[in-house]
C-alpha cells in the first residue's frame, strides 16, 4: 500500500483562478505521494474546489457532496475537502451542514494542504480559512516539471479593492496583491520549457498589476521577451485601471492577443452607481474607443447582471443601448444574486419573471452579436494554436487570435504549432478553417 500512489480527484467551479489553484494544489499534494485521477470511485480524497460568487454556484457544492455519502459511508478511509471561495466564506459551517467533510480550505491557505492531509490521514479534521501572513506562492515557489498543454494560466494578482455592491470577491479572495514580476517570469519560463506557448495572466483585477515596474503593461513587455513564448492574454479587468501604457501596449505589442474581456455590468449610470462601479457607461464607451484606436481588430467581451435591485425597464434598456453601441464578440450575462454579507443584498429586488424576461432579452441580443463577430471572420486569415484532436478523425482544434474555437483537417499531428489558417465557416461555437502556407 506504501509505495502505491494515493489517488486525488479535484472537482473545480468558477472561474480561471480557481483552475489555476486546483493545478497548485495537485502540484502540492503530489509531494505526499498523490496522483491525480479524472474517476472520482476511485479517489482516496476528493477535493472541491469552490465558487460563491453566486448562489447556484455556491449551492451546487452541497448537492455534490450529497452524492458522495454512499461513497464515504463504503470506504471511511475516503478524505473530503472543500477549498476555494465558499471555503473561505463559509468555514466551519460548511462541517456542521455536511459533517463528512474532513478538510477546509481557503484560496489564501492551500499551501498548507500537505500538513492538513496529514492531520486528516491521522483522523483529525483539518480547517484553516486565515489569510496568513506567509505567502503561497513563496511556499509553492518552484513547480514540478511536468509535460503540459500549449496554453496555461498563471495568476499575477489575486484578490480586490473595488468592493462592488453585489460581489463577494473583496470577502472572499481578500485584499489586492501582487507577485513580484521575477517569480512570475522565473514561472513563465518554467512553463514555456514544459511546452507551453500561450499564457493567460490571471487577477480578478488583473490590470491594477503592480507588482513590478510599468504595472500589467510592463509585466507584459518583459515576459514577451521570452523565447517560445508567442501568446500573452490577460483576464479580468477593471475599466477603471486601464491605463494609458496597457491599451497602448494592445497596438505595439504583437505577442499580446487581441482580445479583451472588460466587465461592464449595467449601462445604466444609476445602476452603475448603486453598484459601487465607480464609472458611467459614456466613460466606459469612450475609453473602448481609445482600446480600438490603438488595436481596430480588438474583440471585446464583458460581463452582465440583470435585475440588480432598484433596475427600472429604462436601466435595462440603456443596457441594450450600450450593448448595441459596443458590438461584443462574446459576453457572459447573469441574473443579480444576493449574496450574503455584500451591501447590494440588503436592498430590495427585482421580481424573478422580470429578471428572467431581461435575461432573455439580453441573450438574444448578444447571442446575435456573436454570431455576426463569428461570420465575420469566414474568408479571414489567421493563426491557430491547436491544443487537441477535434471530434472527428483527422480533425484538430485550436484557438485563434480572437479566442475563437478554430478547427481544421489534418493529416499531421498539430497539437502545440501555430499555424495559419483560412476561415471558411462560421458555426455557432465554432469557427472551421483550411490550414495556409507550412
Ligand atoms: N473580477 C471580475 C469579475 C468577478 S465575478 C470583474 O471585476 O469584472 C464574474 C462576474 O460574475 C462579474 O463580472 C459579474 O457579472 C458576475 N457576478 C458577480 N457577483 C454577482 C452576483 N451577486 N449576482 C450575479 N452576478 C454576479
Ligand atoms: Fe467583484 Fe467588482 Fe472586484 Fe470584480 S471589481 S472582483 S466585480 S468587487
Ligand atoms: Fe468564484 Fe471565487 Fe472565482 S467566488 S468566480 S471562484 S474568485
Amino acid at each position: 500500500m506504501t509505495d502505491q500512489p494515493r489517488k486525488l480527484f479535484i472537482k473545480t467551479y468558477g472561474c480561471q483562478m480557481n483552475v489555476y489553484d486546483s493545478e497548485r494544489m495537485a502540484e502540492a499534494l503530489g509531494g505526499q505521494g498523490y496522483e491525480q485521477t479524472q474517476d472520482v470511485s476511485e479517489a482516496d480524497m476528493v477535493l472541491f474546489n469552490t465558487c460563491h460568487i453566486r448562489e447556484k454556484a455556491a449551492e451546487k457544492l452541497y448537492s455534490d457532496l450529497g452524492r458522495l455519502k454512499g461513497q464515504k459511508a463504503m470506504n471511511p478511509d475516503l478524505k473530503i475537502g472543500v477549498t476555494g471561495c465558499v471555503a473561505q466564506a463559509e468555514g466551519e459551517e460548511i462541517v456542521r451542514r455536511m459533517p463528512m467533510v474532513d478538510l477546509v480550505v481557503g484560496p489564501q491557505s492551500y499551501h498548507r494542504l500537505p500538513q492538513m492531509e496529514q492531520a486528516v490521514r491521522a483522523g483529525g479534521r483539518a480547517i484553516d480559512t486565515e489569510f496568513p501572513e506567509d505567502d503561497k506562492f513563496e511556499t509553492l515557489r518552484s513547480r514540478p516539471r511536468m509535460a503540459r498543454g500549449p496554453t496555461a494560466f498563471l495568476t499575477v494578482q489575486e484578490g480586490c479593492d473595488k468592493f462592488c455592491a453585489f460581489c463577494v470577491v473583496p470577502y472572499t479572495r481578500g485584499a489586492e496583491v501582487s507577485r513580484p514580476a521575477e517569480r512570475i517570469e522565473t514561472e513563465a519560463r518554467g512553463l514555456v520549457e514544459a511546452g507551453v506557448r500561450e499564457i493567460t495572466l490571471l487577477g480578478q483585477n488583473v490590470n491594477a498589476y503592480h507588482g513590478g515596474e510599468g504595472g500589467l503593461a510592463g509585466l507584459i513587455s518583459r515576459l514577451a521577451r521570452i523565447d517560445g513564448l508567442d501568446r500573452i492574454r490577460y483576464t479580468t479587468s477593471h475599466p477603471n485601471d486601464m491605463d494609458e501604457a496597457l491599451i497602448a501596449a494592445h497596438g505595439e505589442e504583437p505577442k499580446l492577443m487581441p482580445y479583451l474581456h472588460l466587465p461592464v455590468q449595467s449601462g445604466s449610470d444609476r445602476i452603475l452607481k448603486a453598484m459601487n462601479r465607480k464609472h458611467t457607461a459614456e466613460s466606459y464607451l469612450r475609453l473602448i474607443e481609445r482600446i480600438r484606436a490603438a488595436r481596430p481588430d480588438i474583440l471585446m467581451t464583458s460581463d452582465f447582471i440583470v435585475g440588480f435591485p432598484g433596475e427600472t425597464e429604462d436601466d435595462f434598456q440603456a443596457t441594450l443601448d450600450l450593448v448595441a453601441e459596443v458590438g461584443y464578440g462574446a459576453a457572459y450575462s447573469f441574473k443579480y444574486s444576493a449574496r450574503p454579507g455584500t451591501p447590494a443584498a440588503e436592498r430590495e429586488t427585482v421580481p424573478v419573471d422580470v429578471m428572467d424576461d431581461r435575461l432573455q432579452r439580453l441573450q438574444a441580443l448578444l447571442s446575435a452579436q456573436q454570431t455576426a463577430a463569428q461570420e465575420a471572420m469566414v474568408g479571414q486569415v489567421t493563426t491557430v494554436l491547436f491544443e487537441k484532436p477535434g471530434r472527428r478523425p483527422g480533425q484538430w482544434g485550436g484557438k485563434s487570435e480572437h479566442l475563437h474555437a478554430v478547427h481544421v483537417t489534418a493529416a499531421d499531428d498539430l497539437r502545440g504549432q501555430i499555424r495559419r489558417v483560412r476561415i471558411t465557416e462560421a458555426a455557432p461555437h465554432s469557427l472551421g478553417g483550411e490550414l495556409i502556407g507550412s
